[in-house]
């Protein structure tokens, strides 16, 4: 019998706890994965000072485990930032915010000395954008960014949560962007940032994963950028 993709998601949250090291506090990401992480987590609060959270979502989880979560900026750097993402290609670019906390991810990360990406192989790509691209925007930017992406030939859509627009834990909307080919991640993330409106891209090239670590039916792969 092959690991689930559930499986797959603990096996890589239990590894990362390797990168964890006594007396730190840990960048957090959010999702599925890094819920499995956190859980793994809980059983060295003692060794740790704590957490920075990159959402609400995760905040609640960390400190439901007793796991201190501190303010962003009561910390000078952190040594690791340990998160998910939705696809991860060759070189350790990511596309995220498939959960809607990318602003604050891409924070955490920005934080951090390295960033440790944990995922199954079904998030290993070739190019990113298969995977619609998430945009974090202010909403009265939305329209005017969506013409812009449909011009670089994207559609892109309202996040809509209960009929409504989702509205992130900044206060602000999503949109999400099908049809892109992502070449030159970093080209591309730099480009995008320029457009008023944009609160964050989900390209993560400049802040991109040092080392991907990838649930396999073979084990955990370690993949070095
Ligand atoms: C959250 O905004 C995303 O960037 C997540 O990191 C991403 O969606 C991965 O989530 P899963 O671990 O649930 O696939």
């Amino acid at each position: 019998r092959g690991l689930t993709q559930d499986e797959l998601k603990t096996r890589v949250g239990q590894a990362a706890l390797r990168y964890v090291l006594p007396g730190d506090i840990v960048g957090v990401g959010t999702g599925s994965t890094v819920n499995k992480f956190i859980d793994a987590l809980a059983g060295m609060k003692e060794q740790i000072k704590g957490a920075v959270s990159s959402s609400v979502a995760s905040t609640e989880r960390l400190q439901a485990l007793g796991i201190a979560v501190f303010d962003a900026n009561a910390v000078p750097s952190l040594s690791v930032c340990i998160d998910g993402a939705d696809e991860i290609d060759g070189q350790g670019h990511m596309l995220k915010g498939g959960g809607a906390a990318l602003t604050r991810e891409k924070i955490v990360a920005a934080l951090a000395e390295r960033f440790v990406c944990i995922a199954d192989e079904s998030k290993l790509v070739r190019t990113l954008g298969q995977f619609p691209l998430p945009v974090e925007v202010i909403p009265m930017a939305a329209r005017h960014i969506a013409r812009r992406f449909a011009a670089m030939g994207g559609q892109a859509s309202l996040r809509l949560r209960n009929g409504q627009a989702l509205v992130t834990d900044n206060g602000q909307h999503i949109l999400d962007v099908k049809g892109l080919s992502i070449t030159d991640p970093l080209a591309f993330e730099s480009q995008v940032n320029q457009w008023p409106g944009v609160v964050t891209v989900g390209v993560f090239a400049h802040q991109k994963a040092s080392v991907c670590l990838l649930g396999t039916a073979q084990g955990v792969k370690t993949l070095v950028y």
